[in-house]
Order: C-alpha cells, then sequence, then structure tokens
C-alpha cells in the first residue's frame, strides 16, 4: 500500500464545460477510485483556472463582473461533477484566498532569489490561448493552437528564467523515461522546444487587471501559467503548511490533453526546480476527443454536452464509453452511434446478459440459492484462471494508464463467462439429474459475477452495487477491497439471489431516432435530418422556417420567481424584475408595465429563457427574457399550472 496523488488540469471557467471535459476528468476518477480500492493513501485534485484576459472579457461582454460571472459557471461544472460522481478529495480555485496567497509568496520568493526578473516585452499573443508566440511558430500568420488572429503586444513584463534550467531538464528527462506519457510526447516536448532552446517566460501582465497582483508591484498581475500551474501545490498547502505536502508531494499523475504538455513538462518542472521541490512522477498527455467534423469548441459550437448524455443514457453507459472507446493516449471520435452500440452489446447483451441468465438459472434449477462448489473440473478451472488473471491485468493497465484495456479486460472476462456458461450447459446438467456438476457450475456464475463487480469498481459507479445487490450479497464490492474482493472462491455459499430488472436495457434506435441529438453541431443536425428526410415524406408547402427539435432544445426556459419589481424611469413600457431561478438570481428588463403592476408580480412564478445573450433596455441590464401570450390587444404572462420550485426546466 502506497501513497496515489493524481490531478486533472484546472478547467477554464469560461463556459460550460463539455464531454472532452467530462473525458479527462472521468479518466482521473477512474484511476483515483482504482488506487482507494488498492488501500493506497489517495488524493485527487480538480479545479479551476479561473483569472486571465479571457475570462475578463466575457464577463465585460456578459456585463458582469469577472468573479460573478466564474462563480456561477464553477457552481455549473461542480454539478457536472456531482453528476459524474467525481470523487475528487479537493477542487481548487486560482481566485481562492489560499491560493492567491501563496502564488504571491512562491513569486516573491523566486524574484528574490533571481528567478525571476523585471524587463521589456514584445510580441505576437493569442488571447483566447493566453499564450506568446514567436513568428517562426505561427501557421499561415495565426495562433498554431487554435488557428485565430494573434495581436503584437508590448508591455513590461515580469521574467522567469527557463532558459538556465533547460539543461537540468533535458538530463532530467533522459533520465527518466516515465516522466513524459506516451513516449511520443517526451519526443515531441525534446525535438520540438527543448532543443531549439527556450525562451525566458513572461509571467506578469499589465494589460488586464484580473489577476493575482505581483505583491511588490501591483500594477502587474501574474500571467496565467504561474498561476495556474502552482495549483497541485498550493492546494496541498505549499508554501506554509506542510502536512499534506509531505504525505503526497511529488504527483504521481498529471493527467492532462496533449495541447497542455508543453506547460506540464517544461515550465512546471523548472518551477518546481527553481523552488527545490522533487519532480512530478509522469505526466501523461492524453488525446482529444474530437467530432466527425472536427475539434469540438463553443465558439464552432459542436460541442457535447455531458449533462444531455446521462440524462437520456444513464450514468454508468456514458463513464463507460469514455473509459472503454478510445485507447487512453491517442485522439477518438466521439459519435453518438458508436455510444448506443456500446451499451447494446457491451452492456446488454454481455454484462446484462451474463446477469440475468445467471441469475435466472439459479433460481430455476437451485430455488434461488447459490450452492457450494463441488470438484472441478478443466472447463471451470480455465475460468477460474481467466478470472484471477485478470485482475493482475487491470492492475497492469492501470499503472500503465491505459486505462481502455483495463476495462477491455474486465469485458473479455464477461466474454469467457457467457462462454463458460454455454459449454457448461446447466440446464443439460439439470435434466440429466447431475446436481454436483450443476451446483459447481451455478456457484461459478455466481463467483465469477462478484469479481466482475469488484473489478468495475473503478471505472462504474452505479453497476457494480446493483450487481452486488442481485447477488444477494452484503455491504458493497468496493468495500471488499482489491486483494479480498478479487480472490477466487469468496461468495459465501447459501446466499439468496435477488434478481432484479435487466441493468442496462437495450436502447432503441428507431426510438432514439427521434430524440435530440446531444450535440448541436449544425453540420452534424443537417445530416441528422437529410437522413429522416430520406424515411419521412417531404414536408408540404409552408413547411419552410421550421426548426429541428435540436435548435429548440438550444433554448433554455426555467421557471422564476420575482423577487422584486419596479418601474424604470422614462420608460413606461418597462419593468425591472428581480427573479430568482434556483440558486442564481438575475436582473430581467420586460415590456409589461402597461399590463401589470410591480406589486401584483412579486412572489409570483413566470417563465425565462435564461440562456439569451444579457441586452441593456433604456441603459439597464436584463438578463434573460419572460414569456408572455399577445393577441395584439390583452397580454398574459406564462406560468406553471402548478407551484414548482424556481429554476425548474420547462422542456
Ligand atoms: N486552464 C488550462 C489548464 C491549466 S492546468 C494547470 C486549460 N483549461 S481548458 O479548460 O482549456 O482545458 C482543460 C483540459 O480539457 C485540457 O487538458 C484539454 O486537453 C481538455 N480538453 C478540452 N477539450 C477536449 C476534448 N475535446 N477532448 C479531450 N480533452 C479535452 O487548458
Amino acid at each position: 500500500m502506497g501513497k496515489f496523488y493524481i490531478t486533472t488540469p484546472i478547467y477554464y471557467p469560461s463556459d460550460n464545460l463539455h464531454i472532452g471535459h467530462a473525458y479527462t476528468t472521468v479518466a482521473a476518477d477512474a484511476l483515483a477510485r482504482y488506487h482507494r480500492l488498492r488501500g493506497d493513501e489517495t488524493y485527487f485534485l480538480t479545479g479551476t483556472d479561473e483569472h486571465g484576459q479571457k475570462i475578463q472579457r466575457k464577463a465585460e461582454e456578459m456585463g458582469t463582473t469577472p468573479q460573478a460571472y466564474v462563480d456561477r459557471i464553477v457552481k455549473g461544472i461542480k454539478e457536472l461533477w456531482s453528476l459524474l460522481q467525481i470523487s475528487y478529495d479537493d477542487f481548487i480555485r486560482t481566485t481562492e484566498k489560499r491560493h492567491e496567497e501563496r502564488v504571491q509568496e512562491i513569486f516573491t520568493r523566486l524574484y528574490e532569489q533571481g528567478d525571476i526578473y523585471k524587463n521589456e516585452y514584445e510580441g505576437l499573443y493569442c488571447t483566447p490561448c493566453e499564450t506568446f508566440w514567436l513568428e517562426r511558430q505561427l501557421v499561415d500568420g495565426k495562433c498554431p493552437d487554435c488557428g485565430r488572429e494573434v495581436e503584437m503586444v508590448r508591455e513590461e513584463s515580469y521574467f522567469f528564467r527557463l532558459s538556465k534550467y533547460a539543461d537540468r531538464l533535458m538530463e532530467y528527462i533522459e533520465t527518466h523515461p516515465d516522466f513524459i506519457q506516451p513516449v511520443s510526447r517526451k519526443n515531441e516536448m525534446i525535438n520540438n522546444f527543448l532543443k531549439p532552446g527556450l525562451e525566458d517566460l513572461c509571467v506578469s501582465r499589465t494589460t488586464f487587471s484580473w489577476g493575482i497582483p505581483v505583491p511588490f508591484d501591483p500594477k502587474h498581475v501574474v500571467y496565467v501559467w504561474l498561476d495556474a500551474l502552482t495549483n497541485y501545490i498550493t492546494a496541498l498547502g505549499y508554501p506554509g503548511d506542510n502536512t499534506l505536502m509531505e504525505k503526497f508531494w511529488p504527483a504521481d499523475v498529471h493527467l492532462v490533453g496533449k495541447e497542455i504538455v508543453r506547460f506540464h513538462t517544461i515550465i512546471w518542472p523548472i518551477l518546481l526546480m527553481a523552488l527545490g521541490l522533487p519532480l512530478p512522477k509522469k505526466v501523461f498527455g492524453h488525446g482529444w476527443l474530437i467530432l466527425e467534423g472536427g475539434k469540438m469548441s463553443k465558439s464552432k459550437g459542436n460541442v457535447v454536452d455531458p449533462v444531455t448524455l446521462v440524462n437520456r443514457y444513464g450514468l454508468d453507459a456514458v463513464r463507460y464509453y469514455l473509459l472503454r472507446e478510445v485507447p487512453f493516449g491517442s485522439d477518438g471520435v466521439y459519435s453518438e452511434d458508436a455510444l448506443i452500440l456500446r451499451i447494446n452489446t457491451d452492456l446488454a447483451n454481455d454484462l446484462g446478459n451474463l446477469l440475468h441468465r445467471s441469475l435466472s438459472m439459479i433460481e430455476k434449477f437451485n430455488g434461488g440459492v447459490v450452492p457450494a462448489p463441488g470438484a472441478l473440473v478443466e472447463l471451470d478451472r480455465d475460468l477460474i484462471r481467466a478470472a484471477e488473471a485478470c485482475g493482475a491485468k487491470v492492475a497492469q493497465h492501470m499503472e500503465e494508464l491505459t486505462i481502455s484495456d483495463a476495462v477491455m479486460a474486465i469485458m473479455d472476462l464477461v466474454g469467457r463467462a457467457n462462454k463458460y456458461i454455454d459449454e457448461a450447459a446447466p440446464w443439460a446438467l439439470n435434466k440429466a439429474g447431475n446436481r454436483e456438476r450443476l451446483e459447481t457450475v451455478l456457484y461459478t456464475m455466481a463467483e465469477v459475477l462478484r469479481l466482475v463487480a469488484v473489478l468495475l469498481t473503478p471505472f462504474l459507479v452505479e453497476t457494480p452495487g446493483r450487481i452486488w445487490e442481485q447477488l444477494g450479497l452484503d455491504g458493497k464490492p468496493v468495500d471488499a477491497g482489491w486483494d479480498q474482493g478479487i480472490r477466487w472462491g469468496g461468495f459465501p455459499a447459501g446466499t439468496k439471489v435477488k434478481k432484479g430488472d435487466p441493468i442496462f436495457p437495450r436502447i432503441e434506435v428507431e426510438k432514439e431516432d427521434q430524440a435530440a441529438p446531444a450535440k448541436t453541431e449544425p453540420a452534424q443536425a443537417q445530416q441528422a435530418q437529410q437522413a429522416k428526410e430520406k424515411a419521412v415524406p417531404a414536408p408540404q408547402d409552408g413547411a419552410a422556417g421550421l426548426i429541428a427539435i435540436d435548435e429548440f432544445a438550444r433554448i433554455d426556459l426555467r421557471i422564476a420567481k420575482v423577487l422584486a419589481a419596479e418601474k424604470i424611469e422614462g420608460a413606461d413600457k418597462l419593468l425591472k424584475l428581480q427573479i430568482r431561478l434556483g440558486e442564481e438570481e438575475r436582473q430581467l428588463v420586460a415590456g409589461i408595465a402597461q399590463y401589470y403592476r410591480p406589486e401584483d408580480l412579486v412572489g409570483t412564478e413566470i417563465v425565462v429563457v435564461a440562456n439569451l445573450k444579457p441586452a441593456k433596455l433604456r441603459g439597464v441590464l436584463s438578463q434573460g427574457m419572460l414569456l408572455a401570450a399577445s393577441d395584439g390587444e390583452k397580454l398574459t404572462l406564462l406560468r406553471p399550472e402548478q407551484p414548482i420550485k424556481d429554476g425548474a426546466k420547462v422542456r
């Protein structure tokens, strides 16, 4: 038993997160759960990277303050992690005092020891990526990462002496083959960045204010990467409180997407060297989940929303797909069809069916009681060997972070178990009255399922417990622990099973076709529409202007409670309302002053469009729009027919 410290990147709360972000976090969660199951003292850190010009601009566009803006997005991120049952131990926000103060201390220390110095900077800057580029690094004159325009920026800045540590870093990378994984990324770092020579890094800015002030020169704010990377140690209390640092540092794995490997394997280790701290054991750069049409991004409008997917297919189906589908480290194409296929084949047919048929036979041939096994034959031994080997395979893959192979190894065991049933043919043994053999086979079926439940606990969060319960076992599979839990022979004979509903009902594709795709990419929606038009009669005249269901699904309609209402001076048609949508409060401006008195509105429920771009009406900020019906003369507000919690979604 050891310790295991794993981190995800801290996410930019510039927008709601999408399935690509969920991918990293679910993978980190599986690794953390695996190590906990093994008894390792585990610390799993995630969080948000909240400073910088991009966030400041975004908040300005939305007519709000950066802090209010990030607070809202971060709340949504935490809700997403709770929906996906991400088992993090700490969530660090770079706007928290504990982080800000420690970053200031780190900055001052590096300055005092001469590793940070002040100079003038002129360079090509990509605002969305918050990165300076050299002319030669641009692709067609544009940012090599995001392809957008760069701007020439000139300012006084503080610089961190990366160059001073370049040789030490090169030596470290070469003598620690595990440090950068997969190996292809290591070669890329050496050849593309280290060999051409490192330039000192700009670590402060004066052109925006949304950041941590440099303590001894507060017109500067600390520039993002120094602020962001240090989260991995400030969350552990560095500098100042050593308790967690001593226990968990250095990190065992920093899990990051491939585009930020560079920051984690060059800037970060050099910062740590300058601070005299040990380097992380491993930085693993995983690939991206992309769509058939290319990279997923909010600006392209083609993001896939994990909440929609979980609501539609269930949490474990989505987790399974994310962990199983793409070899960890490579890019993978996300598709909803592939997700459905995985549910129907792996989860419903193979796993679900193994459980269902095993329990049905235990019920039918032994009154629902798991019998004690008798003498073993080669067929049984063969399955037992496969089950025992499976644990070792999963362990090896989780060490190597080949997570999808670990899941595949478990599913291979499930396949072997199904084959075992076919070959052992309990129905024939029953018919022949061969009780001893039948009992051995029924026991083996139950026992392999018990092992599968334990083995699945790092990856799936609901299913292992459901299998456990249907097997009639006490407690939870995770409590069995790794060594004990996957040791063959632990099933208590005499247990009464409790067959329940199928754990993964098949997804009927015809039905799903009518539902909105979880992605909103116009091209894909169009393709789906074209495909549908082939099957459905073409729309008649007058159908022009129809919208697809997914276009409608983009409108976030919510129930809101009116907390306060007042007239707006000089605008006799407008009322200003303060409304509440669940935990969030907003202000709306509505043209209903001629129909409603402010005092009659307070305390009532209305329907609002919650994801409308904020606008100013007569100089007053309006964050949404209420719904009302009008026949030209009368106007009436739309309201729920019965009281319902504010924030409720209107579907
Ligand atoms: N804030 C920085 C990280 C600082 S870490 C000290 C950042 N944030 S991010 O929100 O833009 O991205 C966070 C992570 O999400 C990255 O590792 C990125 O690779 C990952 N992903 C974003 N889109 C993704 C996919 N489509 N697929 C897989 N991972 C994706 O970078």
